[in-house]
């Protein structure tokens, strides 16, 4: 089994990727009971999107209600996609999958396209495409070792646990989700209050308001049918909209 949570598709399409090369099913985290009892020498993934170096808040609340009943004996493994740098976030997985009594076995890292667009410029298709073909040896190699049940650490780009203190405060503050902002393209189709995986949006005389902190996928802004909505310093509007060209999101 392989549980995902992906804000603009590329853990999805990994975690799909890797179902397929497992033979074994990619279910999205969004809704999923965090009672798991595995088939007769089934494998246990999680493939979640790097934030702030860290977990997204989703994917924490899960891992705080994580049971796998009969864990012992089964290979588990932690895949984080991310655009950059992948920084604290292997450390803090295994350390919550530890307090839940559940021992990481192997630990992976996909380089894709980095959908923090108030940061990184995703607006040229030929650069994106590039990105995503690079990311497929990533994926098949991490296949291979998952394949095997190879134990072991295989991240790059990896961050002592200490420094998740700033960045973990860094993110609590950018997820109270006060930067964005909607344009006057928005045509009130309600589509980002309907995708939005920590129901943070609202529908107000016909325009998305943010009501509570988010989990800051982005999803929001990626998936607006005509990108009205902009996040922080009016980057993000020159940087473009992405999601995973091989997967809907
Ligand atoms: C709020 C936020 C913070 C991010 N922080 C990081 C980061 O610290 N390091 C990094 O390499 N990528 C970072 N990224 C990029 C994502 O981890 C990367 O694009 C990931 O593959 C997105 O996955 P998804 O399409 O499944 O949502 C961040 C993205 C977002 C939205
Ligand atoms: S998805 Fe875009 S156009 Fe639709 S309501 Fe939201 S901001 Fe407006
Ligand atoms: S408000 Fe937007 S960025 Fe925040 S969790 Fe919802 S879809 Fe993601």
């Amino acid at each position: 089994m392989i549980v995902y949570f992906s804000g603009t598709g590329n853990s999805k399409y990994v975690a799909e990727r890797l179902a397929a090369a497992t033979n074994e099913t990619a279910v999205s985290i969004e809704g999923l009971s965090a009672d798991i009892t595995l088939n007769d020498g089934e494998r246990f993934g999680l493939v979640v999107p790097t934030y702030f170096w860290e977990l997204p808040a989703i994917v924490r609340e899960f891992l705080d209600k994580l049971t796998i009943k009969n864990a012992v004996g089964h290979y588990i493994y932690f895949v984080a996609t991310y655009g950059t740098t992948s920084g604290c976030i292997g450390e803090d997985a295994k350390r919550m999958f530890k307090s839940r009594g559940i021992e990481l076995n192997g630990l992976f890292g996909v380089k894709m396209p980095d959908n923090w667009t108030p940061v990184f410029d995703l607006s040229d298709p030929e650069k994106v495409a590039g990105q995503n073909a690079a990311a497929e040896n990533y994926i098949n190699k991490a296949a291979e070792l998952i394949l095997k049940c190879e134990n072991g650490h295989f991240m790059a780009n990896k961050a002592p646990f200490f420094i998740s203190k700033l960045t973990g405060a860094l993110y609590e503050k950018e997820r109270r989700a006060r930067k964005f902002y909607v344009e006057d393209s928005c045509i009130g189709c309600g589509l980002c209050a309907e995708k939005c995986p920590s129901q943070a949006i609202e529908m107000k005389e016909k325009k998305p308001v943010w009501t509570k902190e988010c989990t800051l996928c982005l999803r929001c802004l990626h998936c607006c049918p005509k990108f009205a909505i902009q996040y922080g310093n009016g980057k993000t509007k020159q940087h473009g909209q992405y999601t995973n060209p091989n997967v809907k999101v």
